[in-house]
Order: structure tokens, then C-alpha cells, then sequence
């Protein structure tokens, strides 16, 4: 599937399963170079990252296998080749985050370098140091990083960010380092927590995750486990923005309303209802959309992978919206996608000015980024004709059966 075809929508009715968080699922599968044994994880979504992460770990050495639709298997004998190929790297950046588990179980590691990406640089300085504080040294050649640590040992890791891959790294070197660690200014964001519940039930020391100061307190080794991986919020985010754009009445089964209070708040304002359910969310849109203004912050703030979304909405609400990117410096480059549609938006330094129009013009786009490629489909719902979203391969990446879930609860889209 490299192409969405897209028609004016609406409403949505029905229910829509939410996968497992494809951010979690991935510094999860990380985490399982820190023990050797037999790990299980549930929830798993069928996703490319996923894949790509799978065959990270399998290049190094392990064995990956799906028993069952949604399961994972994840075999590590403890004889790891401490490797992350460029090819691996440069596909998926997450890849970095094995990084910390390969120090700490193996003493060294040589990881690809990962380049810049479509939203602009996106340097891994934070990781390096935070590492550095725990005892790692670092020598980079041809493109490679090449780590070393003996012993790691705890410290105070100050981050200057609350970058969410440098706490991931640190943490997950952490938690076999000798003694106790503390990041301060860590990210808090849900996939943090579910890391920290998916080490301790390894037997790991981890106090605070989901707060801004983490203690870890190291120990001598890790056991494989059995984990049920979290929903994914920003796959939930999509269909609220689908039906906030459609219209209709959904139930989004297995979804968190506790991991997206910021994002509901928002879409309250704006007009839609939308409240927690024994089984999910439940969520509504009766009227267009009213403008908003919004601000990407790191969790519990507007997440920088709402934005597109944000953006997509307020092209057919009603009134003005200001929408401020504060965490990657390039990520509005779907909004020319947008224009050709007919939105009408402009963009200076990291603010987009989106004056909402009743509907869009349904155009051949292609989609830059996962969260931007979804975002086009969304906006094209309520697009008059066809919209054609290419390389949705992008999309697959971090949405399992995203055609499929839509067109279930009424939308008129295809692969193609
Ligand atoms: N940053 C640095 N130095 C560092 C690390 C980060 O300057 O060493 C900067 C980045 O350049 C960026 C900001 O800090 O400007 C935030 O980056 P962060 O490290 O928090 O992001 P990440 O770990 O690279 C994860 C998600 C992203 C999501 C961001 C922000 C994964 C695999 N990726 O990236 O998700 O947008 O956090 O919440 O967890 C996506 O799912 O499509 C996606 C891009």
C-alpha cells in the first residue's frame, strides 16, 4: 500500500480497536538486550517500526517471533553481537535507544549514527552525556559511535531537555549500573512509565517514572518477563481528530483517557464530547469544529505528534487558529500538502496561522512523515472529490490497519 484514496466522509459511526503504543512497543523490545530468556509482550502492533526493530534484534543476535496476532516473542541467548547497522539506524531512529541496554549488559556497544530527519536535526547529545555521567567513553568513526563502560555507575543525570529517547537510554543504562541514579527533568510521558513497569517487573529499581526526577537504583542482573504493551494515545488522537473533521459518534476500545487529558481538553474546546468509558473513550462531534490555538509541549503538554492533526482540524473549523511547534524545528512540511487542498494556511519561523474553511479540494498529496501522512488523510475527509495521499508507506509505519479501522466506522478511503 504506497497510496490512500481518500473521499469526503462522514459521520463515523462504530467502534475503533486501538493498538498498542508503537513508542512504547520499541524502547520495550530495546529493553530485552538487558536479559537474557524468553520475553513476551501482548499488544504488540503490526507496524513496519515494529518490524524493523525485530530485525535490529535479530541481526544482533536474537530471535524474534510473532505466536500469535498481537503477541511478540523474544528470545535473547546472551551472546549478542552489541551492533546497530547503519542501514537499521538510518530506517528508524528510534533504533538509538539500544544504545543504554547494550552498555549495560554487554560493556560496549557500536551504534550508526542517526542522520537528520524530515522534521529538521535531531542531534542525540542528551543521551551521549546523560551516558557519560553514568561512566560511559564514546569515540565516533565512519559514521559510527562506538561506546564503552566497564562498569557504568550511578549518578545525577541533569537533562537539559525532558528529552524523551535520552531518558529512555539512560534509564534503561541505569538500571544495571552500580549504585543509584537520579535524572532530573525527565520526560513524563506514559511510555516512560510503562518502560519503568515493564524493568521492574524484571526485577529493576525504578521510583517516579512519569514524574519529572526518576531514581533508579542498579542492580546485579534482569529477568525476562511477560508485559501487556500500553495503548497507543497518538493512534486515538487520529480518530478523535477523524471524527472531530466527519462527525459522528465513536468508541475507541482499549483507549487511554487518562494518557491524553491535554488533547481532550483541547477538542472540548473545540466543540467535540468526549468523556472516559469502562471500555475505552467514547467521543462525539455533532457541529463544525471551532478554532483554537495550540502549543506543542512535552508531556502532559500537547504532544508534537498532535500537531499535524491540530492542523488538519482547524482547516475546516471555524475561525483562526495558531498553532506553535516548540519541539522540532521543521515539522510543518506537510502544510504545503495542505495548501494544494486548498487550506489556508501560513506558516513563519514555528507558527502556523490556519483560518478554517468549510471544505477542502481533494488533491493527489504525499505524506512527509507517519503523523503527517495520517493528518492528510484525516483533513481529506472533508475534502470535496478525491484525494490521493502517496507514499503512505510513512503511515504504516506507526498505524496498524489504518485504512481498514476507517473504513470500518464508515469512511470512504482505500488502498490503492
Ligand atoms: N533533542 C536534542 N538532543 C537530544 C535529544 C533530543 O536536542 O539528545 C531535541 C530534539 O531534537 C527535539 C526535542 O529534543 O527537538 C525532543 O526530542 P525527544 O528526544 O523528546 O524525542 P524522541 O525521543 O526523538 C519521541 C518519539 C516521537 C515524538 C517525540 C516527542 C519515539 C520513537 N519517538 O522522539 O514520536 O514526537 O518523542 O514526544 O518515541 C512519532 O511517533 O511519529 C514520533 C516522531
Amino acid at each position: 500500500m504506497d497510496r490512500i484514496a481518500v473521499r469526503q466522509s462522514g459521520p463515523l459511526e462504530g467502534t475503533v480497536p486501538i493498538s498498542g503504543a508503537k513508542n512504547s512497543v520499541l524502547k520495550l523490545m530495546a529493553a530485552t538486550a538487558l536479559a537474557p530468556g524468553e520475553f513476551l509482550l501482548h499488544n504488540v502492533p503490526d507496524i513496519a517500526d515494529v518490524t524493523w526493530m525485530g530485525e535490529l534484534l535479530t541481526t544482533m543476535g536474537m530471535t524474534v517471533e510473532r505466536p500469535a496476532p498481537g503477541d511478540l516473542r523474544i528470545i535473547h541467548d546472551g551472546t549478542l553481537v552489541p551492533e546497530a547497522p547503519y542501514e537499521l539506524v538510518e530506517r528508524m531512529r528510534a533504533s538509538i535507544v539500544v544504545l543504554g541496554p547494550l552498555l549495560a549488559r554487554y560493556g560496549r556497544a557500536r551504534v550508526a549514527l542517526p542522520g537528520g530527519d524530515d522534521f529538521g536535526p535531531r542531534p542525540i547529545d542528551m543521551h551521549l552525556r546523560g551516558l557519560e555521567e553514568l561512566g560511559a567513553s564514546f569515540e565516533f568513526a565512519h559514521g559510527y559511535i562506538e561506546a564503552r563502560a566497564d562498569q557504568l555507575i550511578g549518578a545525577r543525570v541533569l537533562l537539559e531537555f525532558p528529552s524523551v529517547g535520552a531518558t529512555e537510554n539512560v534509564l534503561l543504562a541505569a538500571v544495571l549500573a552500580k549504585g543509584t541514579t537520579v535524572i532530573d527533568n525527565a520526560a513524563r510521558e506514559p511510555e516512560i512509565a510503562d518502560l519503568a513497569s515493564f524493568l521492574n517487573r524484571m526485577g529493576a529499581r525504578v521510583l517516579g517514572a512519569g514524574s519529572s526526577t526518576i531514581q533508579v537504583d542498579g542492580v546485579e542482573q534482569l529477568a525476562p518477563v511477560e508485559h501487556t504493551v500500553i495503548p497507543d494515545r497518538v493512534e486515538a488522537a487520529t480518530f478523535l481528530a477523524a471524527l472531530g473533521v466527519a462527525g459522528g459518534e465513536l468508541l475507541l476500545a482499549g483507549a487511554r483517557h487518562d494518557h491524553m487529558d491535554m488533547y481532550v481538553a483541547k477538542l472540548g474546546e473545540m466543540g467535540m464530547r468526549i468523556s472516559p468509558d469502562s471500555e475505552g473513550i467514547w467521543a462525539m462531534s455533532a457541529r463544525r469544529l471551532r478554532a483554537v490555538d495550540v502549543s506543542t509541549l512535552p508531556y502532559p503538554g500537547l504532544a508534537t505528534d498532535y500537531k499535524p492533526l491540530f492542523v488538519a482540524m482547524l482547516a475546516t473549523a471555524d475561525g483562526v487558529g495558531i498553532v506553535t511547534e516548540n519541539l522540532f524545528a521543521g515539522r510543518f512540511r506537510y502544510v504545503d500538502e495542505l495548501v494544494r487542498m486548498g487550506a489556508d494556511i501560513r506558516t513563519e519561523g514555528h507558527h502556523a496561522v490556519v483560518r478554517g474553511r468549510p471544505l477542502l479540494s481533494g488533491a493527489p498529496v504525499r505524506a512527509p512523515d507517519i503523523r503527517a501522512g495520517a493528518a492528510l488523510v484525516v483533513a481529506a475527509l472533508k475534502a470535496e472529490g478525491e484525494t490521493i495521499v502517496g507514499d503512505a508507506h510513512h503511515i504504516g509505519r506507526g498505524y496498524e490497519r489504518f485504512v481498514e479501522k476507517l473504513r470500518a466506522v464508515g469512511a470512504d478511503v482505500r488502498a490503492c
